[in-house]
């Protein structure tokens, strides 16, 4: 087909991102502004907040894009954005800039869901996986094992009845007086500690299906981190026993998907695949079943624009047929 630039705009959550995804040479330049530290000081991402920062910020990061890619405006052919799941508020703004200027030039617009831009965001790295594969997406809002047949070929293998993988670990570190983001604090801190002093369940572990809960897990944080005598020194222990076990499931329900599906090939995606120790206990696996683990790059694991217009020129390549755009538009929050 024709070479096409696909302008990507992601303004889910609390990162603005924009990039520029082309065809025929790959991702051209991406820019991103994370609003951690507009969000630190309430402990969490404060929604009218992120909204006005996505303002904020958006003009300034599509100047930052062209000017790194040398290009301008009339060289992009499609514009990418995320349209859900989201915050609404944050999912409009990207939404309705990307609507205007796709009316302003003419061009077609693409709404992407959220979680396909994370799904194929491993493609985007240097030596990418084939389909057919599995796809473990681990995010602050999703944990989901995918059978990945192709662009838009996705089946549902099993997912979380509670919380996200990314919930629990942000949950968790908030328990124990960890700031935000908990995620990686958590994470860092569990380094620091060894496994198996305090004794955590994992949760679903035998139940012989794809789905995972991880609000029991956090429960079970609670209790410990209350009982009498637990010292804030204990935390990195603690810290260590919750990073072990939402490994440990996380792990025994992506090798039961690839033997389920016959495959050898697993993808990793979302913010929680930023995580070491989940990567190094799945290479561990994967490589006792000579299976691969593809991961992205590290810093297109959490929301990214890079993502978003990607699987829009994906969607391009696979022949979706798209018009200019006519100005309407629909954030999905859910
Ligand atoms: O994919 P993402 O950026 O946003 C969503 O779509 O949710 O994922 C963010 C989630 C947060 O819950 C964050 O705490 C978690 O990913 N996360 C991590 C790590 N880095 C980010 N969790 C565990 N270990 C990490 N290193
Ligand atoms: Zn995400």
């Amino acid at each position: 087909g024709p070479i096409m630039r696909v302008l990507g705009i992601e303004t889910s959550c609390d990162e603005t991102g924009v990039a520029v995804y082309d065809t025929d040479k790959g991702l051209l330049g991406h820019r991103l502004h994370s609003q951690i530290d507009l969000h630190a000081a309430y402990g969490g991402v404060v929604p009218e907040l992120a909204s006005r920062d996505h303002v904020r910020r958006l003009p300034l990061l599509l100047r930052e894009t062209l000017a790194l890619t040398g290009l301008s405006m009339r060289d992009v052919d499609a514009i990418a954005y995320t349209a859900g799941p989201g915050l609404a508020g944050a999912l409009l703004v990207g939404s309705s800039v990307a609507e205007a200027l796709g009316v302003a030039l003419g061009i077609p617009t693409l709404p992407v869901h959220h979680l396909e831009g994370h799904l194929l965001s491993p493609l985007l790295s240097a030596d990418p996986p084939a389909f057919p594969f599995v796809a473990l997406l681990v995010s602050g809002g999703h944990t989901q094992l995918m059978r990945v047949s192709g662009v838009g070929d996705y089946a549902l293998l099993g997912e979380t009845v509670d919380d996200a993988a990314g919930e629990a670990f942000d949950k968790t570190a908030k328990l124990i007086g960890l700031p935000y983001p908990g995620g990686p604090v958590l994470a860092k801190l569990a380094l620091e500690g060894t496994p198996g002093r305090f004794k955590l369940p994992r949760p679903m572990l035998h139940s012989k299906d794809f789905d995972f809960s991880f609000s029991g897990l956090k429960t079970a944080v609670l209790t410990t981190a209350t009982a009498p005598g637990f010292a804030p020194e204990d935390r990195a222990d603690l810290a260590a026993e919750f990073q072990a076990a939402a490994v440990e499931v996380l792990v025994a329900k992506a090798m039961a998907a690839l033997r389920h599906c016959g495959l050898r090939q697993l993808v990793v995606a979302g913010g929680v695949g930023a995580n070491l120790a989940l990567r190094a206990a799945l290479d561990a696996a994967a490589a006792k079943r000579k299976a691969r683990v593809f991961y992205p790059e590290l810093e297109l694991c959490t929301d990214n624009g890079a993502m978003i217009a990607f699987a829009g020129a994906m969607r391009l390549m696979a022949g979706e047929q798209v018009e200019a755009s006519d100005g309407r538009f629909a954030v999905r929050p859910r």
